[in-house]
């Protein structure tokens, strides 16, 4: 499947159309932001890891009955995907506090929650991705009640795979985010899943192994997104 003409760049890839109007190519770029795009850099390499990383997880979940994009890892940067109508609705799963949660409510980094929590937020740079509830996104016509019903159990049922895969990883997955989409009468989980949207501790060392490096510039970024490449894909063979 060749790449045909550019229909949208965002910080971190590029989609573009191919002959099947029904799928894209999503390419991986190297470029990171932080903060609303306010910190801009190149980490070297992202790009390859993260199409990797993300193709591994989809991967897993569709053996696990989890409906996503993903149909194939075409090349270093480009993953083969069905076209999706996105939900302007992220929804981040948390089981350790952490970042803006510990922020907004004055929770101490690193306590374990008992039951994960689950928050969404309308996908808007401008607005800085506000919280809202679920009053906002049917009132506002961003998704509608059934679906919302599907990304909160979704999301759910993500993250309880997820946990497992990681910890099997020597990996905590303290939080992470996940886009939405329509396709063909279906809400498939959309985007990537890697580094760039999660938060990983190392299991022993508690040492961070995602994008936290790149936005509070702690150094060795590329050496650990390359470890939890190595982590996560080291059952490919
Ligand atoms: P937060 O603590 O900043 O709300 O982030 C929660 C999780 O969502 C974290 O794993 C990073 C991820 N995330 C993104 O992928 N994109 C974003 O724009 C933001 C703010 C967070
Ligand atoms: N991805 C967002 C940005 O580029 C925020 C973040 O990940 O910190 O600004």
């Amino acid at each position: 499947m060749k790449r045909l003409e550019k229909l949208y760049e965002g910080k971190a890839k590029i989609l573009y159309k191919t002959e099947d109007p029904t799928l894209m190519i999503q390419y991986f770029k190297d470029d990171a932001s932080a903060f609303d795009g306010v910190k801009k850099g190149t980490i070297v390499d992202k790009g390859v890891i993260n199409n990797q990383v993300s193709s591994r997880i989809f991967q897993y979940l569709e053996e696990n009955g989890v409906k996503t994009h993903f149909v194939k890892h075409l090349s270093d940067r480009e993953m083969l995907v069905k076209k999706l109508d996105i939900i302007p609705v992220e929804v981040v799963l948390r089981n350790v506090g952490a970042g803006s949660l510990c922020k907004r409510l004055g929770v101490r980094e690193g306590t374990e929650f008992e039951v994960p929590i689950l928050e969404f937020f309308y996908k808007n740079d401008d607005l800085h991705d506000p919280l809202i509830n679920d009053c906002h996104a049917i009132t506002f016509g961003w998704a509608t009640k059934e679906e919302l019903q599907v990304l909160r159990s979704s999301g759910y049922r993500v993250n309880e795979l997820m946990e497992k895969f990681f910890k099997e990883r020597k990996i905590r997955l303290v939080d992470f985010k996940l886009e939405f989409g329509r396709h063909e009468g279906e809400i498939l989980l959309g985007d990537e899943i890697s580094p760039d949207g999660c938060r990983l501790w190392h299991w022993d060392t508690g040492e961070k192994m995602d994008k936290d490096r790149f936005r509070f510039s702690m150094g060795s970024v590329e050496e650990k997104y390359q470890e939890v490449y190595n982590l996560v894909c080291s059952d490919l063979g």
